[in-house]
């Protein structure tokens, strides 16, 4: 099968496509062929050597990527929830070796979610390691509960896209900041406002936020906290919540954490149904072909993504 393998890290030219053989799946895998992938920031710094590049190398050959939309072809030994011929998606072995640059992936059982009917490969694809994050970190980290006021940074992008959403669904007043010319696109997402972090700095023109949604690190968590009421909960993704940043925040009450998203086909159900019913839907701006993946990483890198960035196979 073909697939794209880091034998050294650095540029995007380093993503070098190699025929290699099929996974097989084990007990409690399932073997899918995949029909789309998601690129995120992740994969990107993985493959300049950073991020999760060095647990992958220490189980080589390092195969990038972690989201997949597919069809399985085979399961293993024990697996109960799918079949050969079902359509699933997910976040697999994250952030473990997820190996989703591939035609096929041997993925945990416990990682898939059975696609929704309606939605096309892609967008389900688009909507694994971005959406969970969202979801969880809405969800089990801040507890969003109707009528909070929620702020979402960096709305337009892969996460912040599926957290105006989330957060709106759970009927909270989403704020997000993005570029003007994405305001529209976060207002039809369910932003009812939107800040122009180039103009603005949140502490200054924002109060009363009861949770924040991190995305951009240190400088940013510290001056959300200026945004925030006593007691709120601040959630960066960006490990942006440092000691300090906690110390300041624990004077007011406010809980601030750094969060990594995991795999979980009990939170892929949840991002299935709101899929389904019309709830969440996936903007994916740029789909690539499978050859042209290392031009779906300089997509990524251009950190002005609206939505998600796809790859697209076997089809
Ligand atoms: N800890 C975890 O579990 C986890 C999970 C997922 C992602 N992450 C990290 O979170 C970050 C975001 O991920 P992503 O997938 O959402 O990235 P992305 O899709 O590449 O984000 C692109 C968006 O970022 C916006 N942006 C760029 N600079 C900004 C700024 N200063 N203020 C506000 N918005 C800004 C752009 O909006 P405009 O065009 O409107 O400017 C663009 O739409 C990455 O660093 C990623 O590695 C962490």
């Amino acid at each position: 099968m073909k697939a794209f393998v880091v034998s050294d890290p650095g540029d995007t030219t380093r993503l070098q496509l190699q025929e290699l053989d099929k996974p097989t799946a084990k007990a409690g895998e399932v073997l899918v062929k995949v029909k789309a992938i998601s690129i995120n920031p992740v994969d990107t710094k993985t493959r300049e050597g950073k991020a999760l590049y060095n647990s992958l190398a220490e189980n080589p050959p390092v195969i990038i990527g972690w989201d997949i939309s597919g069809v399985v072809e085979a399961v293993g030994e024990g697996v109960k929830m799918f079949k050969p011929g079902d359509e699933v998606f997910g976040m697999v072995n994250f952030p473990g070796h997820g190996r989703a640059y591939a035609a096929y992936v041997a993925a945990p059982e416990s990682h898939l979610a059975h696609k929704p009917a309606n939605i096309p490969h892609h967008e389900a694809a688009a909507a694994t390691l971005a959406a969970l994050t969202a979801w969880q970190v809405l969800v089990h980290q801040a507890n969003i509960k109707a009528g909070q006021r929620v702020l979402v940074h960096a709305a337009a992008g892969g996460v912040g896209h599926f957290a105006v959403q989330i957060a709106r669904y759970f009927q909270a007043t989403v704020i997000g900041t993005a570029s003007p010319e994405n305001h529209e696109f976060i207002r039809n997402l369910g932003a009812v406002e939107q800040i122009d972090y180039h103009k603005y700095n949140v502490e200054e023109v924002l109060a009363n936020i009861d949770i924040v949604l991190d995305s951009l690190g240190e400088e940013n968590t510290r001056r959300s906290l200026g945004a925030m009421k006593d007691g709120g909960t601040i959630v960066s993704i960006l490990g942006g919540a440092k000691e300090a940043v906690q110390e300041e925040a624990r004077k007011r009450d406010i809980d601030a954490k750094n969060y990594l998203v995991h795999s979980s086909a009990e939170d892929m159900e949840k991002i299935a149904d709101l899929m389904r019913d019309g709830h969440l839907k996936a903007h994916v701006s740029h789909v690539f072909s499978f050859e042209d993946l290392p031009k779906a990483h300089q997509q990524v890198e251009t950190h002005k993504t609206r939505g998600k960035v796809v790859v697209s196979l076997n089809e």
